[in-house]
């Protein structure tokens, strides 16, 4: 896109079903608030939107876990994740929620403009139904065995294990996440949106942009390349916002389709409420007076923060609906983050494994700007990151304290004691001088255009290199030993200089430590420009009182933190100790292992010819549900086998598949065929079998088995 007028800036609207982790705010919340405090720095028109979305089956699967109702869940974690991201600095326009009266009505009626413009399509289809809780079982009320990875509590639309989306017919033993029964099913009405008519449009929409980070860019090929399918856009529940429809009672948008039209009404509201009527300038210029021109004008840059798991919605479905509704504009971005984990393990709502925000801002209080720091170090950009105590240990300690707070703190403690806490005059620049202010002049485009590329790990490093700068320009001319009071001025100046430069671009990333180092330098209000000159500080200029802006980590408080996720995961190995425990006896006693056959000689072994082959072909065997007739190359020969396996392998999952097989068992006919062969399989305790195949591509077909 040419030059931007303005910027429309969201972060996804997360579920108020449970408080904020870091996992959250490395994915989505910390990129866009950097991004957003650069453009404002910039003097540029940016709304930035978020808040909570409070529709969906997760709010009603948590209230029946607090034994609440959904309004109640929404109002508790609206406020516990609202405060937290204000104590931590992330500087949303609006925080509002899905849950509003206004966002009701807005959403209502963008769903009624695609229903009068005969956008969906209406279908009966079986839903699963459960009998005891009298309600319609989707998305994650129905859970079950992933048919992908066998996690057995992926949910009816994604399995967190394997990250698989699913439909809930895909589910092996689904059954209700509510009472546990087993569904049935019965047939009701939906509203579908035809994604596979639109198909060639969005292909397009996501080959005008290149540019797209290639995690973004490949989930959103895959997803073409398989082929988009009708979605309902209608869901069989009570919660949520009502289809404004004649003959729709119990049924509300599926929360998809409102909660992305959230960040809408959330820039709608910003307008409307009196409290902006004095914010309506951006860098000195009158803003527009409306939200129309920031999700209608096509020289606004729109730009969606969200975490992996958001990726398809946010770039097919959400643009589907908007090309749908027509007058809107598209996502220039979708900057999209892979996921953090937790001391290497994946983090869980579930499992109690995350640090949450709420938590660390209160036990850790004032430490905002290292946290910040740590997450952006790490920041999940092109792959998953791990937060590690002893690795944030080390990065403020070695980083933040070490480079940034010393060099700042050295400088001015000098100032204050050789020049009474006003900026001396630099009068005689070395050579080594002027090459350093060049130097430092750089830093503005550089890390700016890191940012403006999404780039906010390499952007902060290079932060870091200007304070190393900086640190090691005070070490080479030791102004503390020098005799020459003139060539000590110089060198101060130079050093305030860069601390009036490091105030300037550490503001995206340290905010809060923004605020004191331009407090200490008793500098005002200033943009990204200003640190383009390597002169903000006039001498003479009075600055505060020296204060620290970072300190070594408190190892008392270090190891608290360390100790309580400790204390979770010996909880939860033990809970997973009880659970492997009962599993095993009710198997055991369900399906008990058989017994070891009697002794048999080396001779009998030999006797068998086993080879190794591979599939050439499958097929079902008419009028049977256990046999498939299989094409096998045994290196010796290509022959028909056929195998009791249909109940467990579908035909076309397996063509290609390493086998083992029995070749010089006596042919036998079965249903008219003949059979060469057999091939060799594992069964389990609960009679599920699985193919056995070498654990090394050098074994080709003929190899033999011993
Ligand atoms: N609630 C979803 C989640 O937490 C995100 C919704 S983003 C929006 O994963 F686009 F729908 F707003
Ligand atoms: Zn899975």
């Amino acid at each position: 896109m040419s030059t931007p007028k303005r910027y429309t800036v969201t972060a996804a609207l997360i579920y108020a079903n449970g408080p904020i982790h870091i996992g959250h705010l490395a994915g989505c919340y910390l990129p866009s608030d950097i991004y957003v405090r650069y453009l404002r720095s910039n003097g540029e028109d940016v709304l930035f939107v978020s808040g909570t979305d409070e529709h969906g089956v997760p709010i009603m699967i948590r209230g029946f876990m607090e034994k609440k109702s959904p309004q109640e869940v929404v109002d508790k974690y609206y406020a516990v994740i609202d405060k937290s991201f204000k104590d931590f600095g992330i500087e949303f326009d609006i925080y509002s929620r899905t849950s509003k009266p206004v966002h009701h009505k807005f959403s209502s009626d963008f769903f009624k403009t695609l229903h009068d413009k005969g956008y969906f399509r209406e279908k009966e289809s079986e839903q699963n139904y459960d009998e005891e809780a009298k309600m319609f079982l989707v998305d994650r009320f129905i859970v079950g065995t992933c048919p992908r990875c066998g996690n057995p509590r992926a949910y009816g639309d994604q399995c967190e294990s394997c990250g698989s989306d699913l439909s809930p017919d895909e589910l092996i033993e689904p059954r209700s996440a509510l009472s546990g029964s087993v569904p049935v099913k019965k047939t009701t009405k939906n509203w579908f949106l035809p994604l596979d008519e639109m198909q060639p449009k969005l292909e397009k929409f996501i080959a005008s942009h290149p540019e797209w980070k290639a995690n973004v860019a490949g989930q959103c090929k895959s997803w073409l390349a398989s082929g988009l399918h009708p979605r309902a856009m209608t869901r069989d529940l009570n919660w949520g916002v009502k289809v404004p429809l004649p003959n729709a009672e119990g049924k509300v948008l599926y929360v998809w389709f409102d909660a992305p039209i959230g960040y809408i009404t959330a820039s709608k509201e910003w307008f409307e409420q009196p409290e902006t009527r004095n914010q309506l300038t951006y860098g000195g210029k009158p803003k527009s007076a409306s939200w129309e021109p920031y999700w209608k004008d096509k020289d606004t840059k729109l730009v969606h923060f969200i975490g992996k798991d958001n990726i398809v919605f946010h770039c097919l479905i959400f643009p589907a609906m908007l090309m749908a509704h027509e007058g809107y504009i598209l996502p220039d971005n979708v900057p999209a983050n892979e996921f953090l984990n937790l001391e290497s393990r994946k983090i869980s709502t579930s499992r109690n494994w995350a640090i949450w925000l709420h938590e660390y801002l209160e036990e850790m209080p004032g430490k905002q700007d290292e946290l910040r720091y740590v997450l952006t170090a790490i920041s999940p950009e092109t792959s998953d990151g791990d937060f590690l105590w002893t690795d944030y240990e080390a990065r403020v300690n070695n980083e933040l304290t070490a480079v940034f707070s010393n060099f700042v703190h050295r400088t001015m403690v000098l100032t204050h004691k050789n020049f009474e806490g006003k900026v001396p005059e630099a009068t005689n620049y070395t050579k080594e001088d002027i090459l350093t202010l060049e130097e430092i002049a750089k830093y503005p485009e550089k890390i700016g255009s890191l940012i403006a590329q999404y780039k906010f790990r390499e952007g902060q490093q290079e932060l870091m290199n200007l304070a190393r700068l900086g640190n090691k320009y005070l070490s080479d001319n030791e102004p503390w030993k020098n005799p020459d009071k003139e060539r000590v001025k110089t060198i101060l100046n130079i050093s305030l200089q860069i601390c009036a430069n490091l105030s300037v671009l550490c503001e995206p990333f340290l905010p809060f430590t923004t605020q004191k180092l331009r407090g200490m330098l008793n500098l005002g209000q200033m943009n990204w420009n200003n640190a383009k000159n390597t002169n903000l500080l006039a001498a003479g200029h009075s600055l505060n009182e020296p204060v620290m802006l970072f300190a070594k980590v408190d190892p008392v408080l270090l190891k608290k933190q360390i100790e309580k996720l400790d204390h979770i995961r010996k909880q939860q190995e033990e809970a997973e100790k009880q659970a492997a425990a009962s599993n095993q006896q009710s198997s055991v006693a369900a399906n008990p292992l058989e017994p070891q056959k009697d002794v048999t000689t080396f001779d009998d072994f030999s006797k068998m010819d086993i080879r190794i082959g591979t599939i050439l072909s499958a097929e079902k065997m008419p009028k049977s549900d256990k046999l498939l007739k299989l094409e096998v190359d045994t290196g010796i020969d290509k022959r028909v086998v056929l195998s009791g396996i249909a109940k467990h392998y579908k035909p076309e999952d397996i063509i290609g598949q390493q086998v083992t097989i029995l070749v010089n068992l006596a042919p036998r006919k079965m249903m008219g065929i003949e059979s060469n062969g057999m091939i060799l399989m594992s069964e389990n305790d609960k009679g599920e079998l699985s193919f056995v195949a070498p654990t090394k591509t050098n074994q080709n077909n003929g190899s033999t088995v011993k």
